[in-house]
């Protein structure tokens, strides 16, 4: 078991990764605690849960919306939690966000956990401290900064994982790999065997050392002000992606990184060796996804993104495997690379 701290100030935020799920019961209070979980995880694991309250949500993104969480913000005060109470989240990204954000600001803002049980929200969703639901089409546009006391990442809890959800958050750990840990590249370039069989010993190295890695950042720049950005390596075009094609967030994301990386090699950032390895590596395990979106549609899903600011975009380009640097780039030239390379 690894535990990792993220170190904010007001909350100490623990990251047990290898830990069995089910201790979480024994770290959190013993009363005025309340479940939130999807359908899905509840008939797997829910047989497993202590007499607490439980919300069940509708598995997916529907689920992050504001109504849903009026109705579970009615569900904990029915059940009579208060200011001393605790929320635990026991799910994927979906239910991190809704339970983290109902916490966040019920009474003001109450304790919270989370038991992470997909692999995107092992080793992203559930880290770092960020809240959110979606307003419309637009995704995570309303949401809080919000560390949760204690996050579980039990790997052996992956293994129940549909493969689509699986493949979607290894895509994301490539993402991490990619712009912060060349060590770590190399172990999911060498071990591709132990990836498609779900080795639980060798889920747990390297979900650790992307918790690692997000933790050193969100601790330097909780509220995404500078470094935090690089973790959105692959997501200006992939978030384009993921809302023109409805691809699985990480499938989006890997065709994102493919564009990022050509884009740093057209701009000189990145050698054409170095261009070709991350490439392979998406492609070895079959992330990138045939989509065909029209220069101009790209184009005005760009200008949609939350992260711009006028014109500009903080683009996170690579140097080589494993080194990131993030560069302000027009929306202008996002979508004339688009176009050049979809015309090639
Ligand atoms: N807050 C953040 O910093 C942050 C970062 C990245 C992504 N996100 C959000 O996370 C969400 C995506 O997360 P996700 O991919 O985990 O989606 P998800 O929570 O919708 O889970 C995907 C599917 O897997 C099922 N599932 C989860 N764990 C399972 C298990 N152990 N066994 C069987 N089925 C299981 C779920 O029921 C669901 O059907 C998006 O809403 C995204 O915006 C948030």
């Amino acid at each position: 078991m690894e535990k990792i701290v993220i170190n904010n100030g007001a909350i100490n935020s623990q990251i047990l990764v290898g830990e069995d799920w089910k201790s979480i019961f024994k770290l959190t209070p013993q009363e005025n605690v309340i479940i939130i979980t999807d359908e899905n995880v509840f008939n797997i694991y829910g047989k497993y849960f202590p007499a607490y309250p439980v919300v069940i949500l509708r598995p997916g993104e529907k689920s992050k919306d504001l109504r849903i969480v009026g109705r579970v913000a009615m569900q904990m005060l029915k059940a009579g939690i208060d200011r001393t109470g605790f929320v635990l989240g026991v799910g994927g990204g979906m239910v991190c966000d809704v339970a983290g954000f109902a916490a966040s600001i019920y009474m003001r803002g109450i304790r919270c956990g989370y038991v992470s049980t997909s692999l995107l929200s092992q080793v992203d969703a559930s880290i770092g401290g960020k809240t959110g639901v979606n307003l419309g089409n637009t995704k995570n546009i309303l949401g809080t900064f919000s560390q949760p006391e204690i996050v579980i990442c039990d790997p052996s809890m992956l293994r129940s994982l549909p493969d689509e959800e699986y493949f979607s958050g290894l895509a994301e750990l490539i993402k991490t790999a990619m712009i912060g840990n060349e060590k770590l590249v190399e172990l999911i370039e060498n071990n591709h065997e132990a990836i498609l069989r779900r080795e639980i010993g060798f889920l747990t190295k390297v979900i650790s050392m992307s918790v690692r890695f997000k933790a050193s950042v969100v601790s330097q720049d909780e509220k995404e002000s500078g470094l935090r950005r690089i973790l959105n390596f692959g997501h200006t075009y992939g978030h384009a992606i993921e809302m023109a094609t409805g691809f699985s967030h990480g499938f989006a994301v890997a065709s994102g990184m493919e564009l990022a990386a050509d884009f740093s090699f057209e701009k000189g950032y990145l050698s054409e060796s170095d261009r070709g390895r991350i490439i392979n590596l998406l492609k070895s395990f079959n992330l990138l996804r045939e989509y065909k979106i029209s220069p101009a549609r790209m184009h005005s899903l760009i200008f949609r993104d939350k992260k711009r600011s006028g014109d500009e975009i903080s683009f996170v380009f690579l140097r080589t495997a494993g080194v990131a640097l993030v560069e302000k780039v027009s929306g202008r030239e996002l979508s004339d690379f688009y176009k050049k390379r979809v015309s090639v």
